[in-house]
């Protein structure tokens, strides 16, 4: 059992490197959670709604960053929790280093009130392990293609100097831990898949 979780910016591979573990686990017969923010949870849904949504006075930096640690809370209480207390693997997409990287990062709320936050959220709750998925920002908008631009939400609508310090923000977090894993996200699926499967062999979770 573990808590895992991906990050990286819009179209790094996450969701894609997740289905791949997802497989390997499953085969392994190990019971896998797939979990992301808002998890499923009726409150959190509605929050993320109010938080996507172009509007006329869209919410602030910080009502923004309160929007997601509310829906983190709920998360975590009726989804992570159980899901580890039942003995899952949790893949969860994206998690409080998404907090410190767009909110912190890219809309440049302090680090300690973005962490103190999460903590509140989490009520410490920490991921065993964090897969970074690393891609530059013009990259992985190469990757998703321009066909659903018009369907961009109002934070993937944030330009490239946003997003540049968003992808800074997840390498400072990475730097020196050793429960991180930085990926080169431009790698095949097969390879990144292969990466992540060392590594865990490495760091004890997996036989
Ligand atoms: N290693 C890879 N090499 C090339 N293309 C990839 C790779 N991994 C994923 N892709 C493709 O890139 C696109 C984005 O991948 P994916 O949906 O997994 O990213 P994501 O991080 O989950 O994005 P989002 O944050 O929007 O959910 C998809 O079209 C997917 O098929
Ligand atoms: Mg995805």
């Amino acid at each position: 059992m573990a808590f895992l979780v991906f990050e990286g910016l819009d179209g790094s591979g996450k969701s894609t490197l997740i289905k791949n573990l997802t497989n390997h686990l499953s085969n392994q017969q190990l019971t896998v959670t797939v979990t992301r923010e808002p998890g499923g949870t009726t409150v959190g849904e509605e929050l993320r709604e109010m938080l996507l949504k172009k509007q006329e006075q869209p919410p602030c930096a910080k009502t923004e960053l309160l929007i997601y640690e509310a829906i983190r809370a709920q998360h975590v209480e009726y989804k992570i929790k159980p899901a580890l207390q039942s003995g899952a693997w949790v893949l969860c997409d994206r998690f409080t280093a998404s907090s410190v990287a767009f909110q912190s990062g890219g809309r440049e709320i302090s680090m300690e009130e973005t962490q103190w936050l999460n903590h509140f959220a989490t009520s410490g709750l920490q991921p065993d392990f964090t897969v970074l998925l690393d891609i530059r920002y013009k990259d992985a908008q190469a990757r998703m293609g321009n066909a659903n631009r018009a369907e961009k939400d109002r934070i993937e609508s944030e330009g490239a100097a946003f997003h540049n310090r968003v992808r800074d923000s997840y390498l400072q977090q990475a730097e020196g831990q050793k429960n991180w894993l930085v990926l080169d996200a431009t790698q095949s699926e097969q390879t990144l898949t292969q990466q992540l499967i060392e590594a865990l062999t490495a760091q004890g979770f997996l036989d």
